[in-house]
């Protein structure tokens, strides 16, 4: 688990009347700020909100927005709806998985992509279809466009690090 950065939670919390009607406000801004809701911040909140630390954990898991563990810094949604399954999402999930060396769906262990499958993201017009950061959606992926599209989003520290000679030549998505 990456150092938790203790001292942003307390100005955090100043921005809300201590009470448990915050809770979900405040765990969605410790959610984005930390692109996950670490333990020590929840027992934080349960403290200051006098909440029990389970109602507190409760919420955290009922909420699919919200994450336990690290995400990555961008987060890739997959489309594996069947409009994307058979115009070949799965290869593009392949060669994203393949260039990122992942096993399968999850967070690379720099953090700096966490990678999800999905179904149907309601374009199904521009199958197959990946949506980065809940916002940027990537219409007609094919294998080729996926270095391309990784390239877009990664710091350029690490772009260069790991860019291949060929990714040069692959069309942005
Ligand atoms: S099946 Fe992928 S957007 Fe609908």
């Amino acid at each position: 688990m990456p150092h938790v950065e203790m001292e942003k939670v307390e100005p955090l919390l100043e921005q809300y009347e201590p009470q448990r009607i915050n809770l979900i406000p405040i765990l969605q801004d410790v959610q984005e700020t930390y692109r996950y809701l670490p333990q020590e911040v929840l027992r934080r909140i349960s403290q200051k909100l006098r909440v029990p630390l389970t109602e507190v954990y409760q919420v955290a898991t009922f909420y699919r927005c919200f994450s336990l563990v690290p995400r990555g810094k961008h987060v890739i949604q997959v489309c594996l709806g069947t409009a994307c399954h058979v115009r070949g999402a799965p290869r593009v999930l392949d060669r994203i998985l393949l260039d990122l060396k992942m096993a399968g769906p999850g967070t690379t262990n720099d953090l700096q992509f966490t990678v999800e499958t999905v179904r149907c993201i309601g374009c199904c017009g521009l199958a197959p279809v990946a949506r980065v950061d809940n916002k940027n959606t990537h219409p007609h992926l094919t294998q080729a466009k996926v270095g391309g599209l990784l390239k877009k989003y990664q710091d350029k520290a690490e772009a260069s690090r790991t860019a291949k000679p060929d990714e040069a030549s692959h069309a942005e998505a």
